[in-house]
């Protein structure tokens, strides 16, 4: 009995489908997956220099990226203070007011106090704060852990 297994034309179109589906697939959930990742990782751990940090006076502000996500760092008299740069009310960038000594976001005319408690507008929660690490010269912003 000849036990020898031909492939059919059949046969390796299936498999040349099966194949071409798998790559298919993997080539649409990799991408995916590697957009979700980083914010699954969250970027706690990431501590970001305030390039320039030394040159701030007392009620200048900078926005930066930390974990991706935009950060706003205020120096006070005191040191710094950092808040997530993201309104509570839809995502809109907020900005420091000098002046005014409060954050403003111009979507909805919100607008929250030094410490990003809000003050007014549709906001529903405080602006979340991030934390400053002074070393020597330096200083650092990182997500809260
Ligand atoms: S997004 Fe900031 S008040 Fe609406």
């Amino acid at each position: 009995m000849n036990q020898t297994k031909k492939t059919t034309r059949r046969g390796f179109l299936d498999w040349l489908i099966a194949a071409f589906s798998a790559v298919a697939g993997l080539a649409m959930t990799i991408p995916g997956l590697m957009y979700l990742w980083p914010a699954a990782k969250g970027g706690a751990a990431e501590a970001v220099e305030i390039s320039g940090a030394g040159q701030m006076k007392p009620g200048q502000s900078v926005t930066l990226q930390v974990g991706g996500k935009p950060v706003i760092v205020v120096r006070g008299r005191t040191g710094f203070l950092a808040f997530s740069a993201s309104c509570t009310h839809l995502g809109c960038l907020v900005t420091w007011e000098t002046q005014k000594k409060h954050f403003a976001c111009p979507c909805h005319a919100a607008v929250f106090d030094a410490n990003g408690g809000v003050v007014s507008g549709p906001p529903p929660a405080p602006l979340p704060p991030y934390v400053i690490k002074e070393i020597g010269e330096k200083v650092y912003v990182s997500a809260p852990a």
